[in-house]
């Protein structure tokens, strides 16, 4: 016979074994499963019961130990009332072994776990329902988590699917616009107008695609890929600060640059990085002043800086710009904003090894500046 002390600390090592089993859990037929096995081990009762809350809060069985699947089976429509005397019933126990507690997570039951009290155990035992809402409570909230994962798993795969089969209609109609809009001579100016607007909404959505797939690609893919070669950083930066000066007649664009600018980088990536910062530098600077980009070599590194002048970021926002989807302006994405942008050029740049940082003050505006290592170029 143990004595009371070495009993408890028993059932506290159990309760323990538990909580560690859920946390490992990963699916949420896993956790049912593990819930009502060790919440009857635990209780040293042969049966136990679990059930879930839906939408509504009606009560239904989702998981048993000890039971006939048959008998539970049957129960499988909501139960509401008369559902503690239902229970009672199918685990064969009188009122006084009957022992149910709910499942809460964040205040909202979410569910109940019942078990059938051994032949001898004290009716109203407080220990025998404390050690039952620990095991409820760490279910509820395992439960939740993998929820919560499983939701945001399947909305990742629908991005991904919904935009990769979006390019290809989208791109038959950007071949056909640019098809027609070769033969300007052909068409009067309403038509060349339309088609114009048909071409920059198509590029717009084409964009917006790209960003989808590519936040996929670093949310759930490991990472974007990149493809580094020896080039030069700074005709690469000269040719996205010239597309843009084409693109935006009536802003100034500043170019600077001093030390070797050769490194190792993918061509495609790192344009996009600069010109997303540009755009950026474009969009949130004030109109009239001229967006700066400058280039420089720092121990084994190339760093791009681009500085425009502008609306202060709060510190604060600061802290979490290059997470997903934080805009500063509440009604930005009605302006064709998506905010992946800087959680874009973050992946690309840590995929080259390199970093990203930025400062953001009334006297010198806000500048972001990438430090992308030189890689093999550095060696020559
Ligand atoms: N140069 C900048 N000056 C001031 N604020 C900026 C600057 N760059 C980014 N921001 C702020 O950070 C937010 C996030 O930028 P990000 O590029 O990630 O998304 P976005 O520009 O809103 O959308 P997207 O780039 O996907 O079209 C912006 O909405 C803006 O509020
Ligand atoms: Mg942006």
């Amino acid at each position: 016979m143990l004595r009371p002390d070495d009993q408890r600390l028993q059932q506290f090592r159990r309760l323990t074994e538990v909580s560690r089993a859920l946390t490992y859990a990963i699916t949420s037929e896993e956790i049912l499963r593990l819930t009502t096995e060790r919440a009857a081990e635990l209780l040293e009762t042969p049966k136990s019961i679990l059930l879930l809350a839906d939408e509504e809060g009606a009560l239904s069985i989702r998981a048993s130990f000890g039971l006939d699947a048959d008998v539970t089976r049957r129960y499988h429509e909501p139960l509401t009332e008369r559902l503690i005397f239902q229970l009672q019933l199918l685990l064969g126990v009188p009122p006084d072994r009957f022992l149910g507690v709910p499942m809460v997570v964040g205040g909202e039951v979410t569910g109940l776990l019942a078990v059938a009290l051994p032949a001898g155990a004290t009716p109203g035992s407080l220990e025998h329902e404390w050690l039952l809402s620990a095991v409820a409570d760490q279910a509820a909230v395992a439960l939740e988590k993998t929820r919560l994962e499983e939701r945001g798993k399947f909305r990742d795969r629908l991005i991904g699917i919904v935009s990769h089969d979006l390019r290809t209609p989208i791109g038959v109609i950007l071949m056909g616009t640019s098809m027609l809009l070769e033969e300007v001579d052909q068409l009067d100016a309403h038509a060349i107008k339309v088609l114009s607007r048909i071409q920059s909404s198509a590029e717009r959505a084409s964009r917006m695609i790209a960003d989808l797939l590519d936040y996929t690609q670093a949310h759930l893919g490991g990472g974007i890929h990149v493809d580094r070669k020896s080039g030069d950083v700074h005709l690469l930066v000269q040719q996205v600060v010239t597309d843009f000066e084409a693109a935006h007649p009536d802003r100034d664009f500043e170019l600077v640059h001093d030390g070797d600018p050769h490194a190792d980088f993918d061509a495609d990536r790192m344009a996009q990085v600069v010109g997303n910062l540009i755009s950026n530098a474009v969009q949130y600077g004030d109109a009239g002043t001229s967006v700066r980009v400058a280039l420089r070599t720092q121990d084994e590194n190339v760093l791009v800086s681009v500085q425009n002048r502008g609306r202060v970021i709060s510190p604060e926002h600061l802290l979490n710009i290059f997470e997903p989807m934080q805009q500063l302006d509440p009604h930005a994405s009605r302006n064709r904003s998506v905010g992946l942008g800087l959680y874009i050029v973050e992946n690309i740049v840590t995929a080259h090894g390199g970093d990203i940082a930025v400062e953001s003050t009334e006297a010198e505006g806000t500048t972001f500046t990438i430090r992308l290592p030189r890689g093999s170029a550095a060696r020559r």
